[in-house]
C-alpha cells in the first residue's frame, strides 16, 4: 500500500528543467507528422527522458508496413551522452540524433512516396525492468507541397467570390426589376387616366365639364 501511494505521487518529477516521467518516456515533439515533398530529405524527431536515469537502454525506430512493423534501425544505449552503435536495416536512412541530449532521431533522406506512413520510436530502459514505451510519427509524402492547397484556396475563394457576386447580381437584378415595376405601373396609371380621359371626351359628355375639370396628369 505504501509503495503505491508513493508511486502514485512519484510519477513524474523535474528532469532537464521540465516535467517528465518518472519511467522512460519518448516524444516525437509537439507536432507528430510532417508534410514534405517526394524527393526531399526529411527527419524524424525522437527523444527520450527519464527521471530514472537510463541504463541499456534499447531503442529503435519501426515502420508501420501494412499493419507489420519493419524495423528501420535500432541501438543499445549504455548510458547518456555516449554515442551508441546502430543497426540500419533500411536504405536512405542516417542516425542524426548521436544521443546528444538523448536525441535519437532519424534522417530520410531523398524520400518516395512508399515511404510515407507512421513510423514508431521505441524505447525500453534495463533499469524500468524493461517495459515498453513508444511515440508515433506520421510522414506524409505529397508530390508539390502547396499546390493541393492553393487549388483548395482558390476553389473556396471563388464559391465565396461567386456567392457574393451571386447576391450582387440578385439585388441588382431585383431593383432593376422593382424600378421597371415602378416605372410600368407609372404608365398603367398614366394610360389608365388618359385613356378614362378620351372616354370622356369621346362619350361625347359635356366638354366643357371635362375641359373645365382638367384631367390628372402624371406626378
Ligand atoms: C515526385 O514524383 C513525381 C511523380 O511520381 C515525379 O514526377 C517527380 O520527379 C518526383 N519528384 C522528385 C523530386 O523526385
Ligand atoms: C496495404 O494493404 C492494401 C489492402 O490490404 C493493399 O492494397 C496495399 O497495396 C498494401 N500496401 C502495401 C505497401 O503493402
Ligand atoms: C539523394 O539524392 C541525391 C541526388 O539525387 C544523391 O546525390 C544522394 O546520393 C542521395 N542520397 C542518398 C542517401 O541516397
Ligand atoms: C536532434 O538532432 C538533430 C540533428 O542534430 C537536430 O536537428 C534536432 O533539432 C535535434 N532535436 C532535438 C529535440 O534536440
Ligand atoms: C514489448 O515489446 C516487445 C517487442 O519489442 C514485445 O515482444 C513485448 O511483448 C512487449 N511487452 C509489452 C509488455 O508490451
Amino acid at each position: 500500500r505504501e509503495n503505491g501511494r508513493h508511486g502514485t505521487f512519484a510519477l513524474r518529477c523535474i528532469h532537464n528543467g521540465v516535467w517528465s516521467a518518472q519511467g522512460l518516456e519518448m516524444s516525437v515533439g509537439k507536432i507528430p507528422f510532417l508534410e514534405a515533398v517526394n524527393g526531399s530529405t526529411v527527419m524524424l524527431p525522437c527523444t527520450y527522458a527519464s527521471c530514472i536515469g537510463i541504463e541499456n537502454l534499447y531503442f529503435n525506430w519501426q515502420y508501420n508496413d501494412n499493419g507489420t512493423m519493419q524495423k528501420v534501425c535500432d541501438g543499445m544505449i549504455p548510458t547518456e551522452d555516449v554515442i551508441p552503435t546502430v543497426n540500419i536495416f533500411r536504405e536512405r536512412v542516417e542516425f542524426i540524433g548521436k544521443n546528444h541530449k538523448n536525441n535519437i532521431s532519424i534522417l530520410l533522406w531523398n524520400i518516395t512516396f512508399e515511404d510515407g506512413g507512421l513510423y514508431t520510436c521505441f524505447g525500453r530502459n534495463r533499469k524500468e525492468k524493461n517495459k515498453n514505451h513508444s511515440a508515433v510519427f506520421h510522414l506524409i509524402v505529397v508530390d508539390e507541397l502547396r499546390v493541393v492547397d492553393n487549388t483548395l484556396t482558390i476553389l473556396i475563394a471563388s464559391a465565396v467570390g461567386g456567392v457574393i457576386g451571386f447576391l450582387m447580381a440578385f439585388m441588382l437584378i431585383k431593383n432593376f426589376t422593382l424600378f421597371v415595376l415602378a416605372k410600368l405601373e407609372e404608365k398603367n396609371k398614366e394610360c389608365l387616366v388618359s385613356s378614362s380621359g378620351i372616354d370622356n371626351t369621346e362619350n361625347g359628355l359635356s366638354r366643357s365639364k371635362a375641359d373645365s375639370k382638367p384631367t390628372p396628369k402624371k406626378k
